[in-house]
């Protein structure tokens, strides 16, 4: 063995997580959980006091524990990056609205701070989701360049993330995942460092593979929450029930249809599938129609309540709530969320506000915010609920003498209407 492949098996010194929000901080608290010595760095200096002082911004089933238990082996967080083994970068990769191509700058600008500290051979995972092809296009001529400039060796891995908010402890744990790797030894490494904590399988393949893996799993989930959008309009014209009709399709040993809903929003469906119309336009049509689908379902909400406010002989918004902020239940993730596109879509209309509640949501981020679920339901006659909480689902009796669209198919309340 060379003296220089012999480098790459040096003892783990340190992990340097970059980017400490819903995929970042997990990653970071589950790995120092293990033994293993973490730094989590953040360029949100208000969040990274936040979380010395032991306060985590999320919360999740379990994730306090395991918090706690991190700060006990020594997790540490800063602002500053650190010379270490291994950079797991885990920042934001939107998309930008007009070309629906990647905005790849949160990931280039922490690559670009990684390599001012980082010692010789270091490993860079990209955890963050990139377009098929990002790596190459923006982040390696960022490394070529200073290896031109200083000589430094630098190794290249995407392991793109899968978990869920809501349940990403389990996930962590037990999803199986995918490491691409330009090197296979360097690969294995990786993979060594993730089973730490993950128990699923890791399968260690080339960086362009993984990245595009990443972006089709998403995009068959929003092409198929489109067809389940699509499928509830047909069947609302058609007079049948469409969660009847998934359910007894999906009975079907090869079908698997997903539940139709007020839209898509979160950090993945909303916006991942976007970076194939972004990059492939002419060959991407069922995947920008079923994104224009999705994108639609908010207008089609608010569509449904002028229609049952008609209905019922109301004509005093005022009248009407909102119930839920985020993009989906039991989670505190409003970003992209149907609620704030349909209350976007109805400003547009240059009429007021409709009320809105959400248990998760305790800072105002809208007008007409509701923080308190009593007086939400008294001040309501026409209750629309756009995310199935737990809390609504456990206080299904308040609503018994409100008109109710539930558009998450929670409610078994006679006289409801559905999407
Ligand atoms: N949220 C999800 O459900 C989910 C699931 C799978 C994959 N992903 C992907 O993971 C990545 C991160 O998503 P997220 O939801 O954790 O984002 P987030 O917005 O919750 O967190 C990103 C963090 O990165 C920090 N940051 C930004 N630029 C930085 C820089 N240059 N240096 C240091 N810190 C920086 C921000 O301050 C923020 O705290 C994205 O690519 C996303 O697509 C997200």
């Amino acid at each position: 063995m060379s003296a220089g492949s012999n480098r790459r098996f040096i003892l783990l010194k340190m992990v340097n997580v970059i980017g400490l929000g819903y995929i970042g901080l997990p990653t970071a608290v589950m790995l120092a959980s293990c033994g293993i010595c973490v730094v989590g760095t953040d360029c949100n200096s208000a969040l990274v006091k936040k979380l010395r002082d032991g306060k985590p911004n999320f919360i999740e089933n379990g994730f306090e524990t395991l918090f706690r238990s991190a700060v006990k082996f020594g997790i540490r967080f800063s602002s500053d990056y650190q010379p270490a083994d291994i950079y797991i970068i885990a920042v934001p990769t939107p998309y930008c609205e007009i070309t629906k191509k990647i905005n790849p700058d949160y990931v280039c600008s922490s690559v670009g701070e990684v390599i001012k500290v980082c010692p010789e051979d270091a490993v860079i995972v990209i955890e963050s989701t990139v377009s098929p092809g990002t790596i190459d296009r923006y982040v390696r001529p960022i490394i070529d360049e200073n290896k031109l400039k200083t000589g430094k060796s630098v190794n290249l891995v995407h392991a793109p993330e899968r978990i869920i908010p809501g349940n990403m402890i389990e996930e962590l744990i037990h999803n199986s995942r995918v490491i691409g790797a330009d090197n296979p030894e360097i690969g294995m490494r990786i993979k060594k460092l993730y089973s730490s904590f993950c128990t699923g399988e890791i399968v260690v393949t080339d960086i362009r593979t993984a990245e595009m893996t990443k972006v089709a799993e998403n995009t068959f989930r929003a092409v198929n929450i489109a067809f389940a959008n699509e499928l509830a309009k047909i069947c609302r014209l058609d007079g049948t029930d469409v969660y009847e009709v998934i359910k007894i399709c999906n009975m079907h040993p090869r079908v698997n249809i997903l539940q139709p809903g007020p839209g898509v929003g979160g950090h993945c469906i909303s916006i991942d599938p976007w970076f194939f119309v972004g990059d492939y336009p002419d060959i991407s049509r069922v995947i920008e129609t079923a994104m224009t689908t999705n994108s639609g379902m908010p207008d089609y909400v608010l569509g449904r309540i002028y229609e049952i406010m008609k209905e019922n002989g109301i004509d005093d918004f005022s009248r009407v709530g909102l119930y839920g902020l985020t993009y989906k239940e039991n989670v505190d993730d409003c970003r992209e969320s149907p609620t704030l596109q349909l209350l976007e879509s109805q400003k547009r209309h240059f009429s007021v506000p409709i009320k809105v509640y959400d248990p998760l949501v305790t800072y105002d981020i809208t007008a007409n915010q509701y923080h308190n679920f009593d007086s939400f339901i008294f001040d309501t006659d026409f209750v629309v609920i756009m995310v199935g909480h737990r809390e609504i689902c456990d206080n299904m009796d308040k609503l018994k003498n409100k008109i109710i669209l539930d558009t998450r198919n929670v409610c078994n309340l006679p006289g409801a209407y559905k999407l």
